[in-house]
C-alpha cells in the first residue's frame, strides 16, 4: 500500500517533465556549492564577522536565535564533506574562504597559519579526488574591524580586498583554477534586517555596489598582472532574479526593465557591459536626487579611468538562480525621502498562486531561469556563465521530493537555454551540499542535498533523496526517466 502510494506520487510530480533534448553537453560541469560562514563553524579559530557582532548584540535577529559557531563543523569535518562530494561524483565544488579565518582582523599584516592550513587541506583533498575547487573569496562574512571602517561603503575596502586576494593567490593560486571574487549583494546597507544594518537605502547601498565592483576589478587585474602564470579564471557572482512585467502595458514593461537594471544590471553593466552603471539607473537616480534637493546624484560616478578599469574585468560570470518576481509601475513620488525603491519606481511582488518552497521569497519559477539567462546573453554579449547556486528550501526532510522536482524543472529549463537560446552555460552548482546555517532564518529552512543532524556533536550527514537523484543525473548526464531512479 505504502509502496503504491509513493510510486503514484512520483509519477504525478515527474510526469509533466518531458524535454526535447535531454542530454547535457559533454564538457558540461556539475557541482555543488556552499559558503564558509554557513558550514564551517570553527568559530574560535577565526576573527569575528559583522554577522557575529550583530548576533551578539541581539541573537533574536536570527529566527531561532541560533548561530554559526559550529554549524556543520566542516572546519573539523571537511574530509566527510569530500567523501560526500566523491560519492555524488561532482566535477567541481564551489566553497568560499572566510576572510577573517585567513586575516583575523581583515588587514593583510596578520595571517592565520591555521586558516591557510585548513584551506590547503581542503583544496588538496578535493584535487586528490579529481574535484575542481571553485573558490569564492567573499560570501557575506566581512571581518568586523573592516565594518567599523564602513565596510563596503568605504572606498578603502577595494584595496584591502585586493590585499586579501593577493594572499589567497600566493597560497592557493597554484591549484585553484576557478576564482569567484564576490558573491554580490547590498544586504544591510539599504535595510535594517541584515547586519551591518546601516539602513541607508538610496545611498549606502549604491556606495556598496560601486566599491564591490571596484574591489572585484582590482582582484581581476591583480591576477592577470602578478599571477599570470596561474592562468586563473576570474568571475563575479550576481543574484539572477527575474523580473516579469505584471501585464503587457508599456508602463509595466518599462518598470520590469527598470527592476532588472536596478537589481542585475547595476552589477553587470560595469563589469560585463559598458563599464558604467546602466543608463536608466543613472538617469533615474540623478533626477530623483535633484528633486530631493541634492547637489548631485546619490549614485556615485565611475570616472573614465575606472570605467576602463572595470570594463571586461572577467573570464566568466556566475549566476545564482532561485526565483522570479512580478513588477508593476508605481506613481512618481515627490517627497524628500530617498531610497533605492523610490529611484526604481516599481512595485515588486510574487503571485500567491505560484508554488513555494519553505522560504517565503522562494517561488518555483523555472521559466525565469531561461529568461534571465537570455537577458544576460543579449545585454552582455553572451559571456561564459556558470549557475553558481540553484536550490530549494524545506524543513529538512530526507525524502525531499520537492527539491528533486525543483532541480529537475530548473535543469530542464537550463537545457533549453543552452540548446535553444544558445546561452553559454558551462556548469551548474546545486545549493547546497549540506543543510546549513541559513543566515537570518538560522536552521529553520534547509537547502541541503544531505541532512545534517545539528543535535549530534559529530554532525552526522545523511543522504536525502535529492543527493541520490543528483548522483544519477551526473552519472548519466541526462534528464530522462529520472522518475524510475530508486530514490
Ligand atoms: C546566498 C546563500 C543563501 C541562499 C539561500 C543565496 O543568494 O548566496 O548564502 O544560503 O541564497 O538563501
Amino acid at each position: 500500500m505504502i509502496i503504491f502510494h509513493k510510486f503514484a506520487y512520483l509519477l504525478l510530480i515527474f510526469q509533466p517533465i518531458v524535454c526535447a533534448n535531454i542530454k547535457f553537453p559533454d564538457d558540461f560541469l556539475f557541482g555543488v556549492a556552499s559558503s564558509a560562514y554557513q558550514i564551517e563553524g570553527g568559530y574560535d579559530s577565526r576573527g569575528k564577522t559583522t554577522f557575529d557582532h550583530h548576533w551578539e548584540l541581539n541573537s533574536s535577529m536570527v529566527a531561532d536565535s541560533s548561530n554559526a559557531k559550529t554549524a556543520c563543523d566542516s572546519y573539523n569535518q571537511y574530509q566527510k564533506d569530500i567523501d560526500l562530494l566523491v560519492d555524488l561524483g561532482v566535477n567541481f565544488y564551489r566553497f568560499s574562504i572566510s576572510w577573517p579565518r585567513i586575516l583575523p582582523r581583515g588587514f593583510p599584516n596578520e595571517v592565520n597559519p591555521d586558516g591557510i592550513r585548513y584551506y590547503n587541506n581542503l583544496i588538496d583533498g578535493l584535487l586528490a579526488k579529481n574535484i575542481q575547487p571553485m573558490v569564492t573569496m567573499f560570501h557575506f562574512d566581512l571581518p568586523k574591524p573592516l565594518q567599523d571602517l564602513g565596510g563596503w561603503t568605504n572606498p578603502v575596502i577595494s584595496d584591502l580586498f585586493e590585499d586579501y586576494a593577493r594572499i589567497l593567490f600566493k597560497n592557493f593560486g597554484n591549484r585553484v583554477k576557478y576564482w569567484i571574487t564576490i558573491n554580490s549583494n547590498t544586504w544591510g546597507y539599504g535595510d535594517s534586517d541584515w547586519p551591518p544594518m546601516v539602513n541607508q537605502s538610496g545611498f549606502g547601498d549604491y556606495l556598496c555596489v560601486k566599491n564591490t565592483v571596484l574591489g572585484h576589478a582590482k582582484v581581476y587585474h591583480l591576477s592577470k598582472r602578478e599571477f599570470r602564470e596561474q592562468k586563473s579564471q576570474i568571475g563575479f557572482v550576481v543574484d539572477g532574479r527575474w523580473y516579469e512585467p505584471a501585464s503587457e502595458s508599456s508602463q509595466n514593461r518599462d518598470a520590469a526593465e527598470r527592476a532588472r537594471e536596478f537589481n542585475v544590471g547595476i552589477w553587470l553593466n560595469p563589469i560585463y557591459g559598458s563599464g558604467d552603471f546602466p543608463a536608466i539607473v543613472k538617469q533615474r537616480v540623478k533626477t530623483t536626487s535633484e528633486k530631493e534637493g541634492f547637489s548631485k546624484s546619490r549614485l556615485p560616478e565611475f570616472t573614465p579611468d575606472e570605467i576602463n578599469f572595470v570594463k571586461n574585468s572577467f573570464d566568466f560570470l556566475g549566476v545564482n538562480i532561485y526565483t522570479s518576481f512580478l513588477v508593476k509601475d508605481v506613481d512618481e513620488r515627490n517627497d524628500k525621502d530617498f531610497s533605492w525603491d523610490k529611484d526604481m519606481k516599481a512595485e515588486i511582488y510574487q503571485d500567491s498562486r505560484w508554488e513555494g518552497a519553505k522560504s517565503n521569497w522562494l517561488k518555483v519559477t523555472p521559466w525565469g531561469l531561461r529568461k534571465v539567462l537570455g537577458w544576460i546573453k543579449q545585454k552582455y554579449n553572451n559571456p561564459p556563465m556558470f549557475i553558481t547556486e540553484n536550490g530549494f528550501s524545506d524543513g529538512g526532510e530526507i525524502e525531499d521530493l520537492g527539491r528533486v522536482k525543483f532541480m529537475e524543472l530548473y535543469l530542464k529549463a537550463l537545457l533549453e537555454a543552452i540548446d535553444k537560446d544558445r546561452v553559454k552555460v558551462k556548469g551548474y552548482a546545486a545549493w547546497s551540499l549540506l543543510d546549513n546555517f541559513e543566515w537570518l532564518v538560522g536552521y529553520t529552512e534547509k537547502f541541503g542535498l544531505y541532512h545534517v543532524d545539528f543535535a549530534d556533536p559529530h554532525r552526522k550527514r545523511t543522504p536525502k533523496s535529492s543527493s541520490k537523484w543528483y548522483k544519477k543525473l551526473i552519472e548519466r548526464r541526462q534528464l530522462d526517466e529520472m522518475y524510475k531512479t530508486e530514490l
